[in-house]
């Protein structure tokens, strides 16, 4: 059972996961699971709080660490996952690397502007050690929407909207403390920015941002805006907010030749598209007013095409983008094939949030 296609657990890859909280956890389950295809075996856990390092510790038969010096001494461990609080992120990264192991961290990958400067110092330093956990632009809608938007289908796209909406929520832990690194520029922000980078495929040009405390009892932001354009003239709007009663799809695109949406839920993407064999006629803009009973428009009747696409993987986002991000970082350890997250893309992520900081400086950011 343990037999990966032309492989064998001998060839797997021992890993330690450091915060073993609510991702943590998570990474523990999905790297070594199954669907993973047993790629990976779990060897060292470290975490703070000695109740949940034990728990974690006994069902998975790993080394329980409550130092994290201790931890990187494991003589196994060849990677680690790094699942602390966001403001440790980029120094654990750093203890990781020079006590000579390989450091997938998570998002945000780091939170002061020193962190950004250490992380480039680390991508300089430890090439092909160190990667990247931008996981949410392997979820099944994002993936299918790429595609589709890559088979044409909806023409020359100018808009895409990504928006997550929480719905109507008063969050209330760390990660609504700047002095914690949260608020939601740090929390989803690094999703969103990383999608809107691998849509527009074209470097950002502008960064337009407004951010808020809402509702929380923190004090830091739960209401996103930022707008990003970039230089082939793509726009993409970014929302994410804990302040929403009626909530909005979580991709919407608008491209030349038709439209698509696809809701929060994201099980399924509406499309509304011309007839592919459809060509324009020629029209010109007249001089003259309107038709009395509304505006002229040259083409009275288009051929649409209405669709309603099941999204695929039907397995859950959370966990699809585990197996992604599991099987492609095995692929480049063990096979030397590319990270599909590239060190550049995740520090444009990090200039890009240093930008909206600035702009946004009614928060005390930390650091
Ligand atoms: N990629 C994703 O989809 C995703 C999803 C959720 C969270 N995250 C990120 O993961 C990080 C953790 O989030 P969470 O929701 O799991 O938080 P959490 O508070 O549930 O977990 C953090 C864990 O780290 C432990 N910890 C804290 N300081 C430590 C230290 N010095 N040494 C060892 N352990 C320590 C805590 O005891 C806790 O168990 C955050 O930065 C968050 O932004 C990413």
């Amino acid at each position: 059972m343990n037999r990966i296609e032309g492989e064998t657990m001998m060839n797997a890859i021992k890993i330690g996961v450091c915060g073993v909280g609510r991702i943590g956890a998570h990474h523990c389950r999905q790297f070594t699971q199954e669907a993973a295809n047993y790629r990976y075996e779990l060897v060292a856990l470290c975490d703070a709080d000695p109740k949940r390092l034990h728990e974690m510790a006994s069902e998975f038969g790993a080394e329980p660490y409550a130092d994290f010096a201790d931890f990187l001494e494991n003589p196994e461990m060849e990677l680690v996952i790094i699942a602390t609080r966001s403001l440790d992120h980029a120094v654990n990264a750093q203890q990781a690397l020079a006590a000579g192991k390989k450091v997938l961290l998570e998002k945000p990958i780091g939170v002061t502007a020193a962190d950004y400067e250490l992380l480039q110092e680390l991508d300089r330093d430890y090439p092909g050690k160190l990667f990247f956990m931008h996981n949410l632009r392997f979820q099944p809608a994002f993936m299918n929407m790429q595609e589709i938007l890559a088979s044409g289908l909806l023409g020359k796209v100018q808009v895409v909207k990504l928006c997550k909406h929480h719905g109507f929520m008063r969050r209330n832990d760390w990660q609504m403390r700047l002095d914690c690194g949260g608020g939601q520029l740090s929390v989803w922000g690094p999703h969103l920015i990383d999608q809107a980078l691998q849509l527009m495929g074209a470097p950002v040009e502008n960064v337009w941002s407004d951010l808020q405390r809402v509702l929380t009892p923190g004090d830091a932001d739960d209401q996103v805006k930022i707008i990003l354009s970039a230089t082939n003239g793509m726009v993409v709007d970014i929302e994410i907010s804990n302040s929403v009663a009626l909530v909005s799809p979580y991709y919407t695109v608008y491209g030349d030749r038709g439209s698509l949406c696809c809701d929060q839920d994201q099980k399924v993407i509406q499309l509304r598209y011309l007839d592919p064999s459809f060509t324009w006629p020629e029209a010109k803009a007249e001089a003259g007013s309107p038709v009395a009973n509304g505006y002229g428009a040259a083409d009275p009747e288009l051929p649409w095409i209405e669709e309603t696409r099941k999204v695929t993987p039907e397995t859950s986002p959370w966990d699809q983008v585990e197996i992604e991000i599991a099987t492609h970082l095995y692929q480049t350890l063990r096979h030397d094939l590319p990270f599909p997250i590239k060190n550049a893309d995740a520090l444009e992520v990090f200039r890009i949030t240093e930008v909206v900081k600035k702009q946004n400086s009614q928060f005390k950011w930390v650091g």
